[in-house]
């Protein structure tokens, strides 16, 4: 028995038959390498799309019952959550146990980006997660952050790339700030201490993303969102701004008029109730890809379950654009147990190809995500697949070809952290392709935000992914990670500077007594409690 059979146990014969597979993705790369693969043309694209894009499945979609986007369709998973009943007691008492200026809710990076600019500005601020700071899609994102300061490049160009990748659907005036913003905050993050990679000149690098036109990418190797984390994590606890962790948010508080003033919070280690208020709170909850919309794996972390879409709608916030979601192209297949984590699109921008189980191409790589993953959900419906002993459909993504081109050792020294990843179940990606097929990765829209960040819902800030408008129908790759760190900014910046002239205003649940009131003339709330929390991976046998 080999190394991989032993070290793999009884995952060894479907190691083995995966690994048979694999040759002729070897056999077939000498042919493979010079070809050059158009990217479609806009008629051909949209044909392609809606014929395999899961946000075009009709049965995966209702309308919403009731609410602010009552009448709008969604995905069942999302329209469940929205209708579903508050954990709180209408007769919660609403003493505050705090009470500060600025309210964070969310650990990530559009929440420390958040905090740490609300703070600068004198606010009194309060950072609560429902995990530990850092538990974020931030911490795992890997590709990079776009930034146009590259010579040949500039925001004008960033702008129509994001909005010709969004299919026009962008709201123009939150791109523009996010484009022309991001050299600045490029700079601030390079003087809290963010190591961008650098070229042998120790100029910054910039490496091309899918559908951009220009390298525009600013990448820390493939742990781009680690090393920002790291950076922002230790300047919130420098500045030692308050922080509550276990601390999940599960009901916003009004003044009874329609202003946010707080918001109720399950002590995680108790699991008691307490409540904070808040001048202006500021939602920083990131993605939905725990609700594994449609049956999808996802790539994102284990708290990314909506909170904040939730939150915010019950309080009458609007939300835009939430029937489209990103299925990143390459979500890993086998071994099991990654199913469904990224496998960076950087390896794509670098010259690895996508190949079907014949052996052939089939797309050309950096086309826009939306394409790439109609495009093998196509192969792999049409019978072009590859599919593993246990059942599941992909197609290779050949990683040794970037060794072929650009000589030994460049995928360990761009990719550490996706080398080392495949290392931990015995595979090399260095020498054998990966198995890859579409994974939940990002909800495209969210709350309706202004230039400030904004919801519709007066001193109620929503940044990062949770907000919406920003990407259109199709983000591209490295611009959720400017997104926040703008939006966190921008939202700190402004709560920060209201609040000084601003007393508290009165907590209440009036909104909830409506909401469930609404429910009620409407046929009723769903049988969930929202929101979620945690996603339930209980084994059902029956
Ligand atoms: O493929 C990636 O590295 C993902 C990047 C992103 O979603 O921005």
């Amino acid at each position: 028995m080999g190394e991989k059979e032993r070290g793999l146990g009884g995952a060894a014969l479907k190691l083995m038959q995966v690994e048979a597979l694999q040759d002729l993705v070897h056999k077939t790369r000498e042919a493979r390498r010079k070809q050059t693969l158009p990217k479609y043309p806009p008629h051909e694209r949209d044909t392609l799309i809606r014929k395999y894009h899961p946000d075009f499945r009709e049965s995966a979609y209702r309308p919403i019952k009731f609410g602010p986007n009552a009448g709008d369709l969604t995905v069942r998973e999302l329209a469940c959550l929205l209708e579903g009943d508050s954990p709180v007691p209408a007769n919660l008492d609403l003493t505050p146990a705090h009470s500060v200026d600025v309210l964070v809710i969310g650990g990530g990076g559009a929440g420390c980006s958040a905090a740490l600019h609300a703070y600068a500005r004198g606010a009194q601020v309060l950072l609560a997660t429902k995990l530990r700071l850092g538990d974020s899609n931030t911490v795992m994102a890997q590709g990079g952050m776009q930034v146009a300061i590259a010579d040949e490049d500039s925001p004008v160009q960033h702008f129509l790339d994001t909005l010709k990748g969004g299919h026009m659907k962008n709201d123009h005036q939150l791109l523009k700030v996010m484009v022309e913003e991001g050299p600045s905050i490029a700079r601030w993050l390079l003087g809290l201490g963010v190591l961008f990679d650098r070229d042998s000149d120790g100029n910054l690098h910039v490496k091309k993303g899918g559908g951009s036109s220009k390298p525009r990418l600013l990448t820390c190797s493939d742990y781009t969102g680690l090393e920002l984390m790291r950076v922002l994590k230790d300047e919130v606890l420098n500045q030692k701004i308050q922080l509550l962790e276990f601390s999940a948010a599960v009901e916003l508080l009004s003044d009874g008029n329609g202003t946010c003033t707080g918001a109720v919070f399950r002590d995680l280690d108790n699991n008691r109730m307490f409540t904070v208020a808040a001048k202006a709170v500021i939602l920083a909850t990131g993605g939905i890809g725990r609700l594994h919309i449609q049956g999808f794996p996802t790539s994102n972390h284990y708290g990314a379950t909506g909170d904040g879409l939730t939150l915010a709608y019950r309080l009458g916030a609007k939300l835009l654009q939430i029937d489209t979601f990103q299925y990143h192209p390459t979500g890993a297949v086998y071994p099991e147990q990654l199913l469904g984590a990224l496998v960076t699109e950087g390896i794509r921008s670098e010259g690895g190809q996508l190949v079907n189980g014949k052996g052939e191409r089939f797309v050309n790589e950096l086309d826009t995500r939306d394409v790439v993953s109609s495009s093998i959900i196509r192969e792999c419906e049409e019978g072009r697949g590859v599919r593993t002993a246990t059942g599941h459909l992909g197609v290779w993504l050949d990683t040794p070809l970037l060794d072929v081109e650009h000589g030994a050792g460049t995928l360990e020294k761009h990719f550490p952290a996706m080398v080392r990843q495949y290392k931990r179940y015995k595979l090399d990606i260095t020498k054998d392709p990966v198995l890859i097929y579409p994974t939940l990765h990002y909800q495209n829209g969210g709350v309706q935000i202004d230039v400030n960040g904004e919801s519709g819902i007066k001193n109620l800030f929503v940044a990062g992914e949770a907000s919406g408008g920003l990407h259109g129908r199709n983000r591209l790759m490295g611009n959720s990670l400017l997104d926040l760190m703008v939006f966190g900014k921008r939202s700190g910046t402004e709560a920060a500077s209201r609040v000084s002239s601003m007393p508290h205003g009165r907590l209440t649940l009036d909104h909830l007594t409506r909401f469930r009131a609404e429910a009620k003339k409407t046929g009723g709330m769903g049988a969930i409690t929202s929101p979620m929390l945690f996603p339930d991976y209980t084994r059902r046998e029956t």
